[in-house]
């Protein structure tokens, strides 16, 4: 891989050493990888597009859907006739899909039967598991402390009150999750709730998930998850639902996706070459107000948007692709190579076979409380400055070190139950974008740079993408649990290393390490 000197100091390869951190950090090892040749990857829109399954639960009761989730090493061709050791929740990559209607309680069952080591970086694969999306309780958020390890398993509540939206399910283990989750731990997670169905919007068939990532291979067929110095894993492979630029057949008629970008630390602008808009239908705490035309989404990692898409009037025989705009070195720091400007294609192959729910109607959710959010109601002003110092990133010159330092009392803000804020994040570095993810709540993005937000950022969020010298004011109500709760950067690389710190909501909530303690064994079917 051949970077330019602009490059290398944009990814700060000249200087800053690692700095050894107390407990839980393992260095990893240095064992050397030559990344497949370009002539042996896939042509893109050769491989045909797939969705994860979805799961059924093993067993259902008056209140509560249950599931048992196995994490484990398998062997996949990922790129066709080459071997690929992943680690997937199930063995599969992505994840089986769960699909859970409001209101009803989901357990699952998380057991670890990882390798006792990485196979190329040599650490033990602890893991914790997080619901993005879900205001769960502290000891079920995947608090990145609250680690299990091989051997061991631990059961997940969730209640799944919030609105229908997409959720994903992903590791969180402390200092490993990207690692862990470039080796494969993430998945869809779909709630559901009347409104929802109540939308004339497409379903079913047509309500199409996309979890979008990219990767980079060695010539033995292993994941290259060189991190360059601590800045962001980038690979030369876009995937899509875990196939390398796929072709998915369509019909002249609406398709919902739900994108979701999985990558590390890759974020895109994906812009359809047919000209057409996409119409975004909600983010990531579910619909919009309304809906919001975009010819060029922009977005960072761990950001859902719903989109939909219109091929009634592309003909038949016709293709559309999706792109990703390349990079320009004004403005973002992520590292081209020969087709990550290429995300996946569309081929319109038939007329449209229903034409049930194939809207977009003009209001969508009216009544978001997030989105009634008033400066005016704020009780706190803060401010989270993102940076680099020392080699780590950090949020006001913190880190998770410093956390586990303080024998996780430290906190950032403690906002009492119910309380309304208004955070500005700041990011004038210039070195990285930070897309920041403030876990159990849904905010309202007030401004960017004094402006107001891009059309999609019109609806719930709780996944900001902080571009290089951007700085955001957020505001939202803290609830509706007591307890700590993580604030990181989603490149998963940074959030590692160790940009992550925590606020405490109230006093006195539930220990997230201590209240939900995993077990050992192997157990059956909850
Ligand atoms: Cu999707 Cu704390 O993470
Ligand atoms: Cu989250
Ligand atoms: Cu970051």
């Amino acid at each position: 891989m051949a970077l330019t000197r602009r490059e290398m100091l944009k990814l700060g390869i000249a200087g800053s050493a690692a700095v050894a951190l107390p407990l839980q950090r393992v260095v990893s090892g240095a064992v050397a990888q030559t990344r497949i040749a370009e002539s042996s990857l896939p042509a893109p829109f050769t491989v045909p597009f797939a969705v994860p399954p979805v799961i059924t639960p093993h067993r259902t009761d008056a209140t509560t859907d249950y599931y048992m989730l196995t994490q484990k090493q398998s062997t996949v061709q990922i790129l066709p006739g080459i071997n690929t050791p992943v680690w997937g929740y199930n063995g599969i990559v992505p994840g089986p899909t769960i699909d859970v209607q409001q209101g009803r309680q989901v357990l699952i069952r998380q057991v670890n039967k990882l390798p006792d080591r990485h196979p190329i970086a040599g650490y033990q694969p602890w893991t914790s598991t997080h619901l993005h999306g879900s205001p769960s309780l502290p000891q079920f958020d995947g608090y990145a402390s609250d680690i299990t390890r091989p051997g061991q398993y631990k059961d997940y509540r969730y209640s799944n009150t919030e609105s229908a939206r997409t959720l994903w399910y992903h590791d969180h283990g402390v200092h490993h999750t990207a690692e862990n989750a470039y080796m494969g731990l993430a998945a869809f997670y779909r709630l559901h709730d009347p409104l929802e169905v109540s939308l004339p919007i497409p379903k079913g068939n047509y309500d199409i998930p996309l979890m979008i990532h990219d990767a980079m291979f060695a010539t033995d067929g292993q994941l290259i998850g060189d991190d360059h110095d601590h800045s962001g894993i980038m690979g030369d492979v876009i995937l899509v639902n875990g196939r390398p630029w796929p072709v998915m057949q369509v019909e002249q008629r609406k398709y919902r996706f739900r994108i979701l970008v999985g990558s590390m630390s890759r974020s895109y602008r994906l812009k359809l070459d047919s000209g057409q808009m996409m119409t975004v239908i909600a983010g990531d705490g579910g619909f919009m107000p309304v809906p919001q035309p975009v010819s060029v989404l922009r977005t960072g990692m761990a950001e859902r948007y719903e989109v939909i898409i219109d091929f009634a009037n592309i003909p038949i025989g016709q293709r559309v692709v999706m792109r990703n705009l390349p990079r320009s070195d004004s403005d973002d720091n992520n590292i081209s190579y020969t087709h990550t400007d290429k995300v996946m294609a569309f081929d319109v192959v038939a007329p449209s076979s229903s034409s049930a729910n194939n809207e977009i109607p003009a209001v969508l959710d009216p009544n978001n409380p997030v989105m009634a959010l008033q400066p005016a109601q704020a009780v706190a002003r803060r401010t989270m400055k993102l940076d680099r110092s020392k080699g780590q990133w950090t949020i006001n010159g913190t880190s998770w070190a410093d956390v586990v330092a303080s024998g996780y009392k430290k906190v950032m803000a403690n906002p009492k139950l119910n309380d309304i804020e208004i955070w500005t994040i700041e990011n004038a570095s210039g070195g990285w974008f930070h897309p920041l993810h403030i876990h159990l709540v849904d905010f309202k993005i007030l401004d960017r740079n004094g402006l107001p937000p891009l059309p999609q950022e019109l609806g719930p969020k709780d996944v900001v993408y902080v571009g290089e010298n951007e700085t955001v004011r957020l505001i939202m109500r803290f609830g509706p649990h007591l307890g700590k709760y993580m604030i990181h950067c989603h490149n998963m690389v940074h959030e590692d290393h160790d940009m992550m710190t925590q606020f405490e909501v109230g006093t006195g909530g539930p220990d997230p390490i201590r209240a939900a303690l995993p077990k050992w064994g192997s157990p059956p079917a909850p």
